[in-house]
């Protein structure tokens, strides 16, 4: 005679009813957020040609494509705008009627229920394609910059943001930026914090998408790939700050940091799967070497397995519709 185990995981696998029982990580079109390229003085959807399926889409007309997404099934989306107000602050973004704050209010107008995210940073806006201001010698100066995201922000909350996410990477942005909403009377308005940016190669296609020419690179202010403890302490700060989400970005290179952060804290997650991300699949997928929907649902479930609540994407519309089927 012979006795089985106590539990033995295979028997719950025969069919897919029992498999969906006891399955662990739930997709939800909820979770997903999705990037948007918004360009001024533009007529024409602008096909981005490092990122398949991904479009620069006009200001002008940008209301039909946000549309768009609240049909595919999108309740969130992170808008990045491309300017031709370019300067050495980025001053156009500190404005109530420039670009940033004109792509918000005219999200919210063509759809009243999309959270409607800001990427607050300046990268999109200055001449030399820092994240900030530059001191004499070239440097991004900290403190001058938060002064300034904290502006940006607070034109951003006005123009009806729902979220503010600034990703300059600048010590004590979350402070400095709660501090100005709270100030100003957007004490509800939540921050979501890249927490944890890491100075990755995977943001090539998304600087030709956002027209950024950056000369040099942004070492001294993102994160060293090569270290998770201080992506530990970076998302521990940002959340005594004030931040109410965290992120982690590149998403699927650093599954670790996810895991180790959802440890830690107790706060809402995201995971950015960026564009270099993005990209590399898209092309294995033209190739035909893998399967696009199997090979980006799993990419979407191996984000939400490792901690991740929240998954910014720029497959989002494919698979808020692929949920729906
Ligand atoms: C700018 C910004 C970047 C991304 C989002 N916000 C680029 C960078 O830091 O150089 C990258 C997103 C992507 O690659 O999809 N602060
Ligand atoms: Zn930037």
């Amino acid at each position: 005679m012979t006795f089985d185990l106590p539990y033995r995981p295979r028997r719950m696998r025969r069919t897919e009813t029992l498999r969906a029982m006891v399955r662990e990580t739930q997709l939800n079109a909820s979770q997903l957020v999705y990037p948007m390229f918004i360009e001024e003085g533009i007529s024409e959807n602008t096909p981005i040609s490092s990122m398949p399926g991904i479009f620069r889409h006009p200001e002008k007309t940008m209301d039909k494509a946000v549309k768009e997404a609240y049909a595919a099934g999108i309740r969130s989306i992170l808008l990045f705008g491309v300017s031709h107000h370019k300067d050495e602050t980025g001053s156009d973004s500190l404005k109530d009627d420039g670009l940033l704050a004109r792509m918000i209010r005219r999200a919210k107008d063509a759809c009243p229920d999309m959270n409607v995210i800001s990427d607050n940073c300046f990268c999109e806006y200055t001449s030399h394609g820092h994240c900030g201001v530059l001191t004499a010698d070239g440097h991004v100066h900290n403190d001058h910059t938060l002064e300034n995201l904290a502006q940006q922000a607070y034109i951003c909350a006005r123009a009806g943001a729902d979220i503010v996410a600034p990703s300059a990477m600048m010590d004590g942005q979350i402070a400095a930026i709660r501090e100005r909403l709270d100030a100003e009377g957007f004490e509800h308005t939540p921050i979501m914090a890249y927490a944890s940016k890491f100075a990755s190669g995977l943001y090539g296609p998304f600087r030709a998408a956002a027209g950024c020419d950056l000369k040099g690179d942004r070492k001294t202010y993102q994160m060293d790939p090569a270290n998770a403890r201080e992506a530990l302490i970076e998302a521990e700060l940002d959340e005594a700050e004030g931040a109410d989400i965290l992120m982690v970005k590149p998403g699927m290179f650093y599954l670790d940091i996810l895991a180790r952060i959802r440890q830690q804290s107790n706060m809402p997650l995201a995971a950015y799967q960026v564009s270099g991300e993005y990209s590399m699949m898209c092309y294995a997928f033209e190739k035909g070497a893998l399967d696009e929907k199997r090979v980006v649902m799993e990419s979407m479930t191996s984000l939400r397995r490792a901690g991740a609540d929240i998954l910014i994407t720029y497959f989002a519309p494919k698979v808020a519709r692929w949920l729906a089927e």
